[in-house]
Order: structure tokens, then sequence, then C-alpha cells
């Protein structure tokens, strides 16, 4: 579309825009990635979906002032892990200000797969990529990661997730009638093809 065409902005009102935004509960994933020198960076974000199996890629949209969209961008490669209600402190610790980034790894027990990218031991998956596209939109940057490898944590270690300003767990419905919840149904076993 020629930029001339383009239709003026609609007026939004960016607390309404968040306030909105606050209701679409989302699952807390640590997006990680390594610098050439070797040293480790990353960031808390919600903002992840999956898009196709076929070349399996998701995306992630980071803010582009944050020293981690320049490394990431800058490496080419980054991990997605997605937390377990009991690592809910490296969220905090992940989203701090502080700009001691290799110390945000001093908790947690980190690993390796293709890329070389941070992987989280304990977190329910992690998704190692390579990244195949970005998009500027506004101040934030779409990052399309194309999946090199995949680990997925074998236990019922429940999902953190984060909804009108805090974080908190998923629960599911007892019966498909039913008002009544369940704090959390087994996972299907992967293996097996669920
Ligand atoms: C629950 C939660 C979700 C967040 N989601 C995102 C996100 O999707 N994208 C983003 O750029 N920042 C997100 N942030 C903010 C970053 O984690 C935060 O700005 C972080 O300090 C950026 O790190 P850096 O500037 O040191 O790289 C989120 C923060 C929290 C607490």
């Amino acid at each position: 579309m020629n930029l001339a065409d383009k239709p003026p902005a609609a007026q939004i009102d960016s607390a309404v825009f968040k306030a909105g935004m606050r209701r679409l509960a989302a699952a807390v994933c640590l997006i990680t990635s390594v610098r050439s020198d070797g040293s480790r960076i990353g960031l808390t974000a919600t903002a992840v979906s999956s898009v196709t199996a076929d070349p399996p890629t998701l995306l992630c949209c980071i803010n582009r002032g944050s020293a981690s969209h320049a490394a990431i961008r800058a490496a080419g490669v980054f991990a997605v892990n997605v937390l377990a209600l009991e690592d809910r402190i490296l969220a905090d610790r992940f989203a701090s200000q502080q700009t001691d980034w290799e110390g945000r790894f001093q908790q947690g027990l980190w690993l390796q797969l293709q890329t070389g990218s941070p992987v989280l031991e304990s977190a329910l998956a992690s998704f190692d990529c390579r990244i195949a596209q970005a998009v500027d939109v506004g101040t934030h940057g779409i990052i399309f990661g194309e999946i090199q490898a995949i680990r997925v944590r074998d236990s019922n270690a429940k999902s953190l997730l984060y909804a009108h300003g805090s974080y908190g767990g998923f629960a599911s419905y007892v019966h498909e009638q039913s008002a009544e919840l369940l704090w959390m149904p087994p996972w299907e076993d992967h293996r097996a093809g669920g």
C-alpha cells in the first residue's frame, strides 16, 4: 500500500490498550540468547505465539529499546523457555531493570541445545530457534524463529501465567458442563503423539 493512502491511526488511548491486553492471559516465557563473546542475555516475555508447524516456527515481540532485542538480532539465534509456576522468581529476575544480564542466569540450571542459546532445565518446554525473519512494528520487533530443537519436560509441573497484572496458574474444568475447576490435569504424553 502506498504510504499516502494509509488511513490515519485510530485514536486509541494507550491506557485502555494496556487494560485490554492485561485481560489476555498468557504463558510467561524467558527469551534468551548468547552474544559473540559468550555472555548470556535474556528477558521475560509473554508476547510469544506459535506460527506454523511446517516449517516449525514461532514468533515473539520484543521492545526495540531493550538490550535483549539488539543482542538477539545480532546473534541471530534465541531460545524461548516456557516457565513453570515454581520458577516465578525467574520471571521477576529477567524483567528487572538491572543491567547485569549475566547475573540473571545465576539462578536456575542452564543447558544448550543446537544454537548455543541458554535453555532452562526446569522449563516446561524450550524452543531453540534461528531467526528466520524480523519485522519492526512501532516500538517492537516481531522476531520469527525457525525452531531447530525442542526440549519438553516430562512432568506435571504447572504453567506460570500472567493476567490482570498478576502471576497465576492454570485450572481445567473437571467435566465439560461443570463450573468446578480442577487445579491441574495430567499432561498428555507427547511421546505418544498426544
Ligand atoms: C509478565 C511480563 C511480561 C513481559 N512481556 C514482554 C514482552 O512480551 N516483550 C518485551 O519486549 N518485554 C516484555 N516484558 C518486559 C521485559 O521483561 C523487561 O522490560 C526487561 O527488563 C527487558 O530486559 P532488557 O532491557 O534488560 O533486555 C515483560 C515483563 C513482564 C513482567
